[in-house]
């Protein structure tokens, strides 16, 4: 929601290519537990308390702006694009106006994705209490190469920071750095940014140059200290990206385990971070949990099974290797192993989709069963209904999608094609190996196979002699086994006593 009079707006820099990512997409759109990397700065920035973000935005600006807007409709998100990234200091010039009147202007990284909301809170709280014009954020660390180096009075106020590449041998050998964020008046600021110059070794507008600019000025400039350092630590190469993310990772398997979930090989196991699970739920080894999914009590999630974007209810087995997306899983319900769920499925409960079976809108009641290798597309299927084993539906026509019914009870034998638009009635029965292209009444035997027909004697008669060498080696034509009339009528076979029942076989 627009805020006419933020008191408090954050600038986030993300306008950087990230060169050493090596990659054709903006750093800061790299995903980070499943979502661009900038979007948990806005999120941070929100949560610790901000009025109004502005994205400092420049390499794929149109792309970070439609993720941003998207992922923040009724925030007071803003943008401001910065050409040419002339340095920190141009970015935050670049964002001041989008700023709008805010008392306090905030400046955080866009390549820090883990800083916490409460961290942040903190910086904002002390610098309000303060009164001082400028708070800086640091922390100490024994490998202070590539950070800028706070340089102190002889009574300890802040005095400068120094870029790596600008500072002397013994300001090198500072241990405590600049770890970016910072939070200072707008007025304050806008004055002190107005006219700084990239007079230093890599030639840019150091946002950092203000503290010596206002400390000359005798105004007080204050520093905060990051109680864990890990917050600050940026993301400029992949090696960096998959080591925050491995920190990350390891905290919500660390919170959900607190909560109840048991997890074999936890270290193997990826949780996205708005995944919930449910206590008493067991993750086998190499299980990825991703995107906004929703797991009850008493679950098992076996070794290797993908669940994207699902909501599954208690006591369902996820067996190995099955990969599920945007679907529902009603309590008690079994998949695979080697089941794939897209979008679109709906199981009842306690039904059960077996291996190699695929199911994509497909809304399938409780206890229903399609045990093996199966496509279920486009479908409604009623309570209680067995799918026999190779059951296609048919549901595109080379141009449109089609739907298939299939009411409570129905059973459908192994290897039958339904070619939609089709509905089977109640309790009907679909004889095994059974093309379904019409509509099928509440209660009837539907076949569609050729009867079979049978030609005693074959072996002995024809294979072996040939086996043995004894027939000619070319055949004419007419010599095939004749095509003798089928030894079942069609009338013998359409009657279901005449037929073994067994399995999904009719
Ligand atoms: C900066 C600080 C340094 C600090 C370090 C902490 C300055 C001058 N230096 O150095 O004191 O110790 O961070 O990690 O601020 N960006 C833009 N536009 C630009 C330049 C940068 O949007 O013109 C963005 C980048 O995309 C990045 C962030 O600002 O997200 C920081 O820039 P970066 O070049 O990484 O600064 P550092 O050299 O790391
Ligand atoms: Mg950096």
């Amino acid at each position: 929601m627009a805020n006419p009079t933020p008191s408090l707006s954050a600038l986030i820099l993300a306008a950087g290519k990230g060169t050493r990512m090596r990659s054709h997409v903006a750093k800061v759109l790299h995903p980070f537990l499943g979502r661009p990397m900038v979007l948990a700065l806005v999120d941070t920035a929100f949560r610790a308390g901000v009025d109004r973000v502005v994205t400092i935005v420049g390499h794929q600006e149109e792309v970070v702006r439609k993720k941003v807007s998207h992922a923040f409709p009724s925030w007071d998100v803003r943008f401001a694009t910065q050409a040419e990234q002339k340095g920190t200091g141009h970015a935050v010039q670049c964002g001041l106006a989008e700023a709008g009147p805010a008392k306090s202007i905030l400046v955080i990284y866009g390549d820090t994705p883990l800083l916490a909301p409460k961290t942040l809170a903190a910086l904002i709280d002390q610098h309000r209490r303060s009164g001082d014009v400028l708070t800086v954020t640091t922390f100490r660390t024994a490998d202070a190469a590539g950070y800028g180096r706070i340089v102190r009075t002889a009574d300890g106020a802040v005095r400068r920071i120094v870029e790596h590449a600008d500072a002397s041998d013994d300001e090198k050998k500072i241990d405590e750095v600049n770890a970016g964020m910072c939070i200072a008046q707008r007025d304050v600021l806008a004055a002190a940014l107005a006219d700084l110059a990239p007079h230093n070794a890599q030639g840019e507008i150091y946002l950092t140059d203000i503290v010596q600019k206002l400390t000359h000025r005798g105004e007080q400039v204050g520093s905060f200290t990051l109680a864990d350092p890990i917050e600050a630590a940026g993301v400029n190469t992949r090696a960096q990206l998959t080591a925050l993310e491995e920190v990350a990772l390891q905290r919500l398997r660390a919170l959900w385990m607190d909560r109840g979930v048991t997890m074999q090989d936890p270290s193997s196991i990826r949780i996205e971070r708005e995944v919930e699970i449910g206590s008493d739920t067991v993750l086998g080894p190499n299980v990825q949990l991703l995107g906004k999914t929703r797991i009850g009590h008493f679950c098992r999630i076996d070794a290797g099974a993908i669940v994207e974007a699902c909501d599954i209810g208690d006591h369902v087995h996820v067996k190995p290797y099955c990969v599920a997306t945007g679907a529902r899983l009603g309590s008690g319900s079994e998949i695979g192993p080697f089941a794939h769920l897209r979008p679109g499925t709906v199981l009842g409960e306690k039904a059960k989709i077996g291996n190699f079976v695929e199911t994509k809108k497909a809304d399938i009641g409780a206890r229903s069963k399609a045990s093996h290798l199966s496509y279920l597309g486009d479908c409604v299927i009623g309570r209680d209904v067995n799918v026999g084993a190779g059951t296609i539906t048919c549901n595109f026509d080379g141009f449109e999608k089609h739907q298939t019914v299939l009411e409570d009870g129905v059973f459908v034998g192994s290897d039958t094609q339904l070619v939609a638009p089709v509905r089977v009635g109640k309790n009907a029965t679909i004889a095994a190996g059974t093309t379904v292209t019409a509509d099928v009444p509440e209660g009837a035997l539907v076949l569609s196979r050729a009867p079979q027909s049978l030609k005693a004697g074959y072996y002995e008669k024809r294979r072996k002699p040939r086996e043995h060498g004894l027939a000619h080696h070319h055949e004419k034509a007419g010599d095939k086994p004749a095509e003798k009339a089928p030894e079942k009528s069609a009338a013998d076979a359409a009657d279901p006593g005449s037929d073994k029942l067994n399995g999904g076989g009719i």
